[in-house]
């Protein structure tokens, strides 16, 4: 049985984050065997953002692919890493982008014979700043461009979104929609780890009984965890209580990398396992 064991870890916040996942990378493959380490970076750059700097350090940590969400372009220099073939960065699909030249998705190199996997982040529309469309309509039509050039794809897509109601929502029209091509389902973009991982089994034609997704609503974030959702409390709350824009700072306590380990039966094209993981780092 060919086994491809993948960690996906949430939203990276700031040199705290980033100091957490090239702890946690050797700790990933050493100890729970991953084989593929994705990641969100869309708040590495000081909590706003994914900068060069930034990225060339999640690279070397050992990323295999790095996704971002709604703060994709915060720091625009990482526009033309997008327009890289040879850069595993990825843009969500209905991120509004000048260039078509863009990556939307990663695709993310496996054993050679092993089908490919890839990565499809698309933003939600409830309580989200802007609404920018339909996010089952936008992973449907991202797959079906995947599967026209790659019929064997696997793919992991993930909700960058606000409510674990659209999030979960996504893994179950993806078991109905996509048996056998999708096998993973995350949620990210809260920054808070939700409990609701499971394996979700394709509802579709009865022959796909076995396939599963993996899901979870929400990965969690990597940095400081004494927090409010990764930043020193103080700003947080004055911004909150007076709904002005002071400038975050991202916490430097109780760093640690959260996130899933999913298991995937790459012949069976189906997910095996996933589940909620929290590294510490005591660095
Ligand atoms: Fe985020
Ligand atoms: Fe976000």
């Amino acid at each position: 049985m060919a086994r491809l064991r993948i960690a996906f870890l949430g939203d990276v916040v700031g040199e705290p984050g980033r100091r957490a996942f090239a702890h946690a990378v050797p700790i990933l493959r050493r100890d729970r065997a991953a084989n593929i380490v994705i990641v969100n970076g869309e708040n590495a750059r000081h909590g706003r953002g994914l900068h060069p700097d930034g990225y060339d350090e999640l690279i070397r940590a050992g990323a295999d692919a790095i996704t971002l969400g709604d703060h994709a372009l915060d720091d625009e220099r990482i526009a033309a890493y997008l327009n890289r073939v040879d850069a595993p960065v990825s843009c969500p699909v209905n991120f509004p982008l000048r260039s078509e030249k863009a990556k939307r998705w990663n695709r993310i190199a496996t054993r050679e014979s092993a089908p490919k996997l890839y990565t499809v982040t698309v933003l939600g529309r409830v309580y989200m700043k802007q609404d920018n469309g339909c996010p089952f309509e936008h992973a449907d039509e991202a797959i079906r461009r995947i599967t026209a050039s790659d019929p064997d794809a696997l793919v992991i897509v993930e909700i960058h979104a606000e409510v674990t109601s659209e999030k979960m929502g996504m893994a179950y029209h993806c078991a109905s929609v996509w048996p056998g091509t999708v096998v993973g389902v995350v949620g990210t973009h809260t920054h808070v780890q939700t409990s609701d991982a499971r394996l979700v089994v394709a509802s579709g034609a009865s022959g796909f009984a076995s396939r599963q997704i993996g899901a979870i609503s929400d990965l969690g974030m990597t940095g400081g965890h004494d927090s409010v959702i990764g930043f020193d409390p103080e700003v947080s709350l004055e911004r909150l209580k007076t709904q002005t824009g002071g400038k975050l700072s991202p916490s430097e306590k109780d760093i640690a990398c959260s996130g899933a380990m999913l298991v995937i039966d790459t012949e069976a094209r189906s997910a095996v396992s996933i589940e909620a993981i929290r590294i510490p780092c005591d660095r």
